[in-house]
């Protein structure tokens, strides 16, 4: 009863043109809106910049907004407010949570670290402030390859949280690293025999993939890259049909970007909206539109986390 007289009154505050009022909080209060592909069309249509979470982070670093509202999960708006401690930044729905994030508790990563004390920690960008402050240098999906070929031969590395894109990093650079076993429950829904039978269906599509996927679905690929990469990938390619293995939102930026061509999501095991991620889709246009009158739900951090974990967020932006 509550909960229906609460969303009563909160639908009665939505305006009837929530672009156009998004529009006007935008200027009043001098905010930008930082969103990832994986959100929903219309939070993409309405963002001032849409891009991979080391895009979001190079923007976030930049901006001179006072207010940054992010369209996207937890782990990304902190790792905004850790570059912009005096800057208000907003998320639509606190609840907006990651999977992977969530696979690296820091009491357990903590020990981990503690066992290996030689070892340079090298953090995927999806985890929390605690493991970032615990980090030596954060790493995104396009840059992780890059910044692990720039550590000395001899330096022993541990690489948090996603086993799939240390793996892949691996690969790529010939380097042995201890992996957390971490995963994205969206990344690794894609069923391989489902995929082979697509490629069969679609034999002139190309099937392109996010590194956060698992080694059955890579090796399929004939293109592996960050979300920006996946997106400026299919632009450029003579090809005209792509399968692709990473969450669905991604295919609505790429249907824009080149509407004459056919994107097909990679299909989930079971015959759910598994590869949509639950987590980032909590959140709406109608919640970043009252999270903008309100100017709530706002991510805080504890000063010294916040710190600790600005270093290793400033070697990434170096190194990138
Ligand atoms: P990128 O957009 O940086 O490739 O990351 C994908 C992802 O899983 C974000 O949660
Ligand atoms: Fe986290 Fe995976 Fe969702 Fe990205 S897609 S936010 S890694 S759960």
């Amino acid at each position: 009863m509550f909960t229906a007289t609460l969303s009563y009154q909160k639908s009665a505050e939505l305006p009837l043109d929530l672009f156009a009022a998004i529009q006007d909080l935008k200027q009043e209060m001098n905010a930008i809106v930082l969103a990832h592909y994986y959100q929903d069309p219309d939070i993409q249509d309405i963002a001032d910049y849409l891009g991979d979470s080391l895009g979001l982070s190079q923007q976030a670093a930049a901006t001179e907004a006072d207010v940054i509202v992010f369209a996207g999960v937890h782990f990304m708006a902190e790792t905004a407010k850790i570059l912009n401690p005096d800057k208000l930044v907003l998320l639509p729905d606190l609840d907006a949570g990651c999977s992977l994030a969530d696979s690296c508790p820091a009491d357990a990563f903590a020990a981990f670290k503690a066992a290996h004390p030689n070892h340079l920690v090298i953090s995927y960008i999806n985890c929390t402030a605690e493991i970032k402050a615990m980090s030596d240098i954060i790493c995104t999906s396009s840059n992780a390859v890059k910044i692990v070929q720039q550590i000395p031969p001899d330096q022993p590395i541990i690489f948090a949280p996603d086993r799939n894109l240390g793996r892949y990093v691996m690969t790529q650079t010939g380097r042995d690293m201890l992996l957390w076993q971490g995963s994205c429950m969206v990344h690794e829904t894609f069923s391989e025999k489902k995929l082979v039978q697509l490629q069969i269906q679609h034999p002139e599509a190309e099937i392109i993939a996010h590194p956060e996927c698992e080694p059955p679905i890579l090796r399929h690929a004939s293109y592996i890259g960050s979300t920006t990469a996946l997106l400026n990938y299919c632009q450029r390619s003579s090809r005209n049909s792509f399968i692709v293995a990473t969450e669905s939102g991604i295919i609505h930026q790429m249907q824009k970007s080149a509407p004459d061509k056919q994107f097909i999501p990679a299909p989930p095991q079971a015959n759910c909206a598994c590869n949509e991620c639950p987590h980032m889709r909590l959140n709406t246009l109608e919640k970043l539109y009252l999270a903008m009158k309100h100017r709530t739900p706002e991510i805080t951090l504890p000063e010294d986390i916040r710190l600790a974990a600005l270093r290793p967020m400033q070697r990434m932006l170096a190194m990138s």
